[in-house]
This record gives structure tokens, C-alpha cells and sequence, in this order.
């Protein structure tokens, strides 16, 4: 890392194991996991940089969006932290660990830049003017991308997480061999929709006459047309004549990992004139060191006063970055 952004120490407590028998994530057996692994790895993470809570400038948790089992235990073993070191406690959108984790990685990346957010509950582009100042241009009018990702993993029988599972099957295959359809393509606002998608994945499969790699293969191309053709779409929507113009593509979110979709999104900010910006592998998928880079950004810009209400922070399931955002049109749940 550049610009004395330097990750001391991190670690992650998977529970994928654990998940994995179900096929997905039991909110229960989350909440458990948090309670039980939480205060070990605090322990771990601040053994392994040397240093203790008194050494600590302020402690950053998420506070949402989430399971809200997995918020409550991490916030409140957060507050309680903060109260016995008398540390700010700043309370941090989940999301926008995300959607500032490239500033972390990328010292050079400033405001505004057009952000794909790609991940197992989201799928959205925002205009990032600055910490705190999101605009949300589009969203999944049903499925996030990581959601279909997982899917198609569940029905190719790749098991849980399904992302990676589905990229390694997908370079194996014949992406021409499998027609799938690409929804929304070509339609004149942002969103996204993968519910479709999704569906003609398990018809391709239940027909019988396809191989999984080329199912897979297929899939993934499906879903790399429809991220090029909605984020090119995000960019014509994120300039307007009113507002500096965005200079970077930025993609986060677990999804960021795929390697057709980076190459992908890189060709299309090459074409448009921006740099394109992604996190190491590492910081992609959901991680605690992006939520510590967030709590820094807030930091920086307020001091302690900014921050001195974070005792009083609650946990929210739903949290949206922007909450002036209009429900897209045809939106299910996932507003
Ligand atoms: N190589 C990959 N290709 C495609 N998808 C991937 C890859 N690696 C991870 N994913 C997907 O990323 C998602 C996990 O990302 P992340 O941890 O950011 O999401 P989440 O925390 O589940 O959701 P959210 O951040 O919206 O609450 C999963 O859906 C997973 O399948
Ligand atoms: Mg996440």
C-alpha cells in the first residue's frame, strides 16, 4: 500500500463450513458463529500488529446492512470496546466499506468515480462524490449478480460460495454453446436483472443436454454482456452538465473478484476515457480491514466530534448508501 495505508494486521473468520451442508447462509448459525469467534479474533488481530485497544486512535464496526443477528453482536462487542478504552466508536455502512475500499488499495484515487458495487446482496452503481456523498444510478430490479452467481453454483451442484466455483468451471467451457438470455440489455436506464437469467440456467440444466462447463461458460458471459452494457449505460448517466466529471471506473464487492468481469469493465473504462481502478483479490469479498479504511475516511474528515455519537449507533438490516434513491421501476424487494 501506498500513502502510509498500510493493513497492520487482518483476519477473517470464515463460516463458509459451516454454511456449506445448507447451501447457503442460516441466519442462526451466523449469529452463533459471531458470538462464538468475535473476541478471539479481536484478540488475534490486534496480537498479530503488536498492539493494544489503548493504542487505537477509534474503533470502527459495521452497523448494517446485514443478517441482523451478525450486526448486533459485532456492533455491541464494538460499544462495549470502545466504552472500556474510551475510544470513538464510528459506525459503518457496510456498502460503503465497499464502495471506499479502492481508496484503500489505491492511493491515488480521488472523487468523483463511478462505482460498481457487485456482491451477494447488491448490485448497484453509484456516483461517489465523497465520503458520506453517494448517488445511486442504478440497482437489481430482482437478483444481485453474486446472488445468480450462487445460483447457477446451487444448481451445477458446485456447492457454497458459488462465485469462484462457477469461474473456475466457466474457463473450461463453450460460452457459445448454451443460449441464455441477457436481461434488460439495450434498456435506457441502468438497472440490472438476473432473475431471468437465473431461471434459463435451470432450465438449460434440468434439459439435459448441455455440459456444465459450457452451462457455466455461458452464464458467466451472460453476466459479463449485461455488466458491460448497464455500466456503460451508469457512465452516460453519471456525467452531467452540472457536476465535475467522474475520472475513474471503480468496481467492489465480492463479485470484483471475477476475473471476466474485471477484464471486461477494464476494456470498457479504456474505451470511455477513465481509469479502472479494482481491490486486490483479498479486499473484494467482505473483509473487516474496509470497514477500519471507512472509519479512517470518516476520521479524517471530522476529528473525534464528527464521531462522538457512535455509542448511540443502532443496527440496521437495511441501510441504503443513498437514501434519496427512488425504488427502481419493476423492483421486487431489493430496492
Ligand atoms: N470469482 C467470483 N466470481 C463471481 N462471483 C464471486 C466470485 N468470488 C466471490 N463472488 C461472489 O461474491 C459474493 C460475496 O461477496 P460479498 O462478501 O461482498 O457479499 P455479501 O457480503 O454476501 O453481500 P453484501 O456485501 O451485499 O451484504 C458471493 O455471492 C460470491 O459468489
Ligand atoms: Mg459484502
Amino acid at each position: 500500500m501506498t500513502d502510509g495505508r498500510v493493513i497492520l494486521a487482518q483476519h477473517i473468520a470464515s463460516q463458509d463450513d459451516a454454511h456449506r451442508p445448507y447451501g447457503g447462509v442460516v441466519p442462526e448459525i451466523a449469529a452463533r458463529a459471531h458470538v462464538e469467534r468475535l473476541t478471539p479474533l479481536i484478540a488475534a488481530t490486534l496480537a498479530d500488529a503488536g498492539l493494544t485497544l489503548a493504542d487505537m486512535d477509534a474503533i470502527a464496526a459495521t452497523a448494517g446492512p446485514g443478517l441482523i443477528g451478525g450486526v448486533m453482536v459485532g456492533l455491541v462487542s464494538a460499544k462495549a470496546l470502545a466504552m472500556a478504552s474510551d475510544k470513538p466508536l464510528i459506525a459503518i455502512n457496510h456498502l460503503e466499506g465497499h464502495a471506499l475500499s479502492p481508496r484503500l488499495a489505491d492511493a491515488t484515487l480521488a472523487f468523483p468515480y463511478l462505482l460498481l458495487l457487485a456482491s451477494g446482496g447488491h448490485c448497484q452503481l453509484l456516483r461517489v462524490d465523497g465520503v458520506g456523498r453517494y448517488r445511486r444510478l442504478a440497482t437489481t430490479i430482482d437478483d444481485a449478480l453474486g446472488e445468480a452467481f450462487d445460483k447457477t453454483a446451487k444448481i451445477l451442484g458446485l456447492g457454497y460460495p458459488g462465485g469462484p466455483a462457477v469461474e473456475r468451471l466457466a474457463a473450461t467451457g463453450d460460452p457459445k454453446a448454451v443460449k441464455l438470455p441477457r436481461p434488460l440489455l439495450g434498456s435506457p436506464e441502468p438497472h440490472f436483472s438476473f432473475a431471468g437469467l437465473k431461471s434459463a440456467v435451470l432450465r438449460a440444466k434440468q434439459a439435459g443436454a448441455h455440459a456444465d462447463a459450457d452451462i457455466a461458460a455461458a452464464f458467466q458471459q451472460a453476466a459479463v454482456d449485461c455488466v458491460l452494457d448497464r455500466t456503460a449505460r451508469g457512465i452516460a448517466a453519471a456525467h452531467g452538465p452540472d457536476q465535475p466529471p467522474i475520472t475513474a471506473l471503480v468496481v467492489a464487492g465480492g463479485v470484483a473478484a471475477n476475473r471476466a468481469i474485471r477484464a471486461a469493465l477494464e476494456s470498457l473504462a479504456a474505451a470511455h476515457g477513465l481509469r479502472f481502478v479494482a481491490p486486490p483479490l483479498a479486499l473484494c469479498t467482505d473483509n473487516a480491514a474496509m470497514i477500519a479504511w471507512a472509519g479512517l475516511e470518516h476520521l479524517a474528515l471530522g476529528g473525534r466530534e464528527a464521531v462522538a455519537d457512535g455509542l448511540d449507533a443502532v443496527a440496521r438490516p437495511r441501510w441504503p448508501l443513498d437514501p434519496e434513491a427512488e425504488p427502481a421501476r419493476g423492483a421486487g424487494v431489493k430496492a
